[in-house]
């Protein structure tokens, strides 16, 4: 590979990372070098991928740990079951992948009692306005809290539920099957995590989808306290919009960061998307 050039946006969060090839294998150092850039910006960019395979994606995805293959089947590659498809488009019939996923704030995974660290996601067909996917910087919303609600906020604990919420947020999907159920107990995350790699603090406050209440507080009380945490960590000043063009590849980093899909005329426009996720750890409450 030429060598890498890395861009920080001027931004707390995002950056873009200049000459990745994935078609050649590449050294630890070489790999070393942009996982740092990864854990500093949260979020990185490469551009012009444009003949990027599904096996080159899973390969690239592997040297960040392991690589997970989602639960619900029927939006995975057959041949990469890593890869899962979003998608607005409908060939012979059968849709290419998830329509409509992520448009609200939210966290990979979040209800799984390992949530994803690690996300990846190719560009195949990318609209020419909307479907851009937005980031909040988690490090510097926990940060810019007022004392008081960090004192009160940090032993807190989130019960995060798939199954609660599956149904109101994707109306337009089939349901999930009792065995995709049984396989999403809900769990219990603390609401601000320490970063097990930079030692950070970041709220973890997920999207309304996942996070449904507090432990310890009635139900609207601890759900009007998520609302207010994730309104305040995604106001403008900790986001980054990514606008895609073809051939782009984000990876992003959950364990500090929120993310949502914009919309877009999904009548006019086509969005192919290939996703996969890395295998994480169970987040860890501040001492
Ligand atoms: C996701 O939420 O993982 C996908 C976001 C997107 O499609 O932009």
């Amino acid at each position: 590979m030429s060598t890498l050039a890395f861009r920080a946006f001027f931004l707390s969060l995002g950056g873009e990372l200049c000459f990745l090839d994935l078609s050649k294998p590449f050294d630890d150092q070489t790999f070393a070098a942009i996982k740092t850039f990864w854990l500093e910006r949260i979020v990185f960019v490469a551009r012009g991928l444009h003949d990027l395979t599904p096996e080159q994606l899973v390969a690239f995805t592997r040297r960040f740990g392991e690589a997970h293959v989602f639960h619900v089947s029927r939006y995975t590659m057959s041949e990469n079951p890593e890869v899962y498809v979003i998608s607005n488009v409908v060939e012979n019939g059968k849709p290419l992948g998830a329509t409509g996923a992520g448009t609200w704030w939210h966290t990979d995974e979040m209800y799984l009692e390992k949530p994803a660290h690690c996300t990846l996601l190719y560009g195949k067909e990318v609209p020419p306005e909307g479907g851009d996917t937005i980031f909040a910087d988690m490090y510097a919303a926990y940060a810019a809290l007022p004392e008081g609600m960090r004192n009160r906020i940090d032993s807190l604990k989130v019960v995060v539920t798939r199954i609660k919420t599956y149904e109101s947020y994707y109306p337009h999907r089939p349901p999930l099957s009792e065995d995709e159920k049984a396989a999403l107990p809900d769990v219990v995350h603390p609401l601000v995590r320490v970063h097990p790699e930079t030692g950070r603090k970041a709220l973890f406050c997920g999207g309304g989808e996942a996070a449904w209440s507090i432990v310890g507080l009635p139900l609207f009380e601890g759900q009007a306290l998520l609302r207010t945490l994730r309104d305040f960590a995604t106001m403008p000043r900790f986001v980054y919009a990514h606008k895609w063009r073809p051939g782009d590849l984000l990876v992003w980093d959950n364990r500090c960061a929120l993310h949502a899909a914009t919309l877009y005329d999904t009548e006019k426009h086509r969005r192919i998307m290939y996703r996969t996720t890395v295998h994480g750890e169970a987040p860890v409450a501040p001492a």
